[in-house]
């Protein structure tokens, strides 16, 4: 009987909430499935609504329903561990891998967006570091493309569990009007990273919801090596 590859889990963080981890997310997603790949994106963690998770059950095909998506959500748009308190709800660490290694029985690739930046708390006893690390993911890291960037960037890759530094994916979001520091980033931070893997994501108007085909196109070209390395 020919043994199944196993699932491959893939964490998409960043420097902060709100720097374009959903809209990459969904981006990808839509991308790589196109190409063939059986991947699929949760958001297990959602607080403040469930728009995330929406665009994700659609760049999905809506494979799964959105509670399989995204099975913990709550109002509070607070960190998920408060937001979760609030409703008099705790989330550990072991029932979000319990719902990513059910998922995983069914998909070659495995794609979950965080909530919040790196270190954020996401449950009582866990962060986004946390996800990465028991899931041997590997860590995909969204950054705004704007001055600051660099030390964003290596914070960020300083702070992941060390196994998975090597392997990081980091992905320069492009900011409108950034200047020359966006243009001066990628570079400043090959000096200092010689070995890391970046990618400029430009910026579209109407982010994940995006359809025009120039668009599209341009957002492909982008992603390409960034699909092939996970
Ligand atoms: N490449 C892009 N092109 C156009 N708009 C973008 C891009 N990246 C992000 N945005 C916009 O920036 C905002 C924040 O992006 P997004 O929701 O993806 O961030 P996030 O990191 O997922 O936030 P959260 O921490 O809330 O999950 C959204 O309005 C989104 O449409
Ligand atoms: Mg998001």
């Amino acid at each position: 009987m020919p043994t199944r590859r196993q699932t491959r889990f893939v964490v998409i963080t960043g420097s902060d909430t709100g720097v374009g981890k959903t809209v990459l997310t969904a981006w990808l997603t839509r991308q790589l499935r196109a190409a063939g790949v059986n991947a699929v994106a949760l958001k297990p963690l959602c607080s403040g609504g469930r728009s995330d998770a929406r665009a994700l059950h659609s760049a999905n095909g809506k494979t799964l329903s959105l509670d399989e998506v995204n099975p913990w959500h709550y109002p509070a748009a607070l960190a998920p561990v408060l937001a979760a308190r609030r409703v008099g709800q705790r989330v550990d660490l072991s029932e979000v891998l319990t719902l990513a290694r059910a998922v995983a029985g069914r998909f070659d690739l495995v794609l979950l967006e965080g909530a919040g930046g790196l270190l954020s708390p996401l449950g009582e006893d866990f962060d986004n570091r946390d996800l990465i690390r028991e899931l041997r993911a590997t860590p995909v890291v969204v950054v705004p493309n704007r001055l600051g960037a660099v030390n964003q960037v290596r914070l960020v890759i300083e702070a992941l569990p060390r196994r998975t530094q090597a392997e990081a994916q980091v992905v320069l979001s492009e900011v409108p009007g950034a200047g020359a520091a966006g243009r001066t980033n990628p570079k400043l931070l090959r000096e200092w990273l010689p070995k890391l893997s970046i990618t400029l994501l430009p910026w579209v108007a109407g982010g994940a919801m995006a359809e025009a085909e120039g668009d599209r196109r341009r957002v492909a070209a982008a992603l390409k090596s960034l699909a092939g390395a996970l």
